[in-house]
């Protein structure tokens, strides 16, 4: 039968906000899976623009809607409604999902986790005590950058073609993460007086920087963020030679699968990760949230594959 078929007045409503939102994957990846898991839910995208934030939440509410995917431009304008917020989500600054609540609204930021999970579910270790390298310094990269240092990797080195925006994202977050962990352990009672220490060494640089190649030679995972590995034609940010056999090299760019970088590092013999897992387990963190049932994760990758 047509999905839409099944429709009813018992269906349950999630979906996705954003402008624009036609390119948006997550229908498709989240219906595949709504449907494969026997759920009586639809997933829908909703084009909001900036100015209509107020209404559409306000809307989401009256309808009864279970939850919505936040993508640009509402990642920050929506914390203000929300009732609570996640320790990720806080620290990113920025929301990805909504879970409409009896009484209020939960804000959460999956693509920290989701980052995680598809390392684990290619069973690669989180660097835990490692350095890594971080190309780029924009919403993705503070997500990942969170889930790193929440990790306890040993050093973050933010590398972006525009310098200043990586030296204060680490010295924004750097201050951000170790308050917190320090509030986390005086809630837990442990005395004022201990020594608490925030390991993680975050630091900004350039491309050009003079430091750049010990830090990617001697790195334990690169990180690709920037969306410059969309177009093929655009030349590698780094030299290939730098690439260790030992490094894991990520990128979060899913179009193409296979980045000039991902190529460059398989050729010299890294252990690598598409971004499509990323993808994936953002979206299959929202989906438990809202449905109590964890998705069938193939069934989202074909969904996309297909499409
Ligand atoms: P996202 O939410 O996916 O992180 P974003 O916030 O727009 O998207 O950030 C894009 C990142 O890709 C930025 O770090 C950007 O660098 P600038 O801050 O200098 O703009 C980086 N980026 C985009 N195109 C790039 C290119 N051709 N070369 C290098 N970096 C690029």
């Amino acid at each position: 039968m047509d999905r839409r078929q099944a429709i009813t007045g018992h269906t349950k409503i999630v979906g996705v906000i954003g402008s624009p939102i036609n390119h948006s994957r997550s229908p498709q990846m989240h219906n595949a899976a709504l449907s494969k898991a026997g759920l009586d839910f639809v997933y829908v995208p909703f084009h909001v623009s900036a100015d209509a934030i107020d209404q559409a939440i306000n809307g989401f509410k009256a309808l009864k809607i279970i939850g919505i995917n936040v993508t640009l431009p509402h990642k920050q304008s929506v914390i203000p409604y929300l009732t609570s917020i996640s320790h990720e989500a806080d620290l990113i600054g920025a929301v990805n999902t909504l879970t409409f609540l009896d009484n209020g609204i939960h804000g959460d930021n999956t693509d920290a986790p989701g980052f995680l999970r598809a390392m684990n579910e290619n069973n690669i270790p989180i660097p835990i005590g490692k350095d890594v390298v971080v190309l780029g310094a924009g919403g993705s990269a503070r997500a990942i950058v969170v889930a790193l240092a929440l990790a306890d990797v040993n050093s973050i080195t933010i590398v972006n073609r525009t310098v200043p925006k990586a030296i204060t994202l680490a010295e924004e977050l750097t201050k951000k993460i170790s308050k917190q962990y320090v509030d986390i352990m005086s809630k837990d009672n442990v005395e004022k007086s201990v020594d608490v220490t925030f390991d993680t060494n975050i630091t900004g640089m350039g491309f050009d920087d003079k430091q750049l190649p010990e830090a990617i030679v001697n790195c334990a995972m690169l990180v690709n963020t920037t969306s410059s590995g969309m177009d093929e034609s655009q030349p590698l940010l780094i030299n290939q030679e730098w690439l260790q056999s030992e490094t894991i090299v990520y990128d979060i760019v899913y179009t193409p699968p296979i980045t000039k970088l991902l190529k460059a590092a398989q050729e010299m013999g890294c252990t690598t990760i598409e971004g499509i897992g990323m993808l994936i387990h953002q979206g299959a963190i929202a989906f438990e949230q809202w449905t109590g049932v964890e998705p069938c994760v193939n069934t989202m990758k074909n969904a996309l594959l297909i499409n």
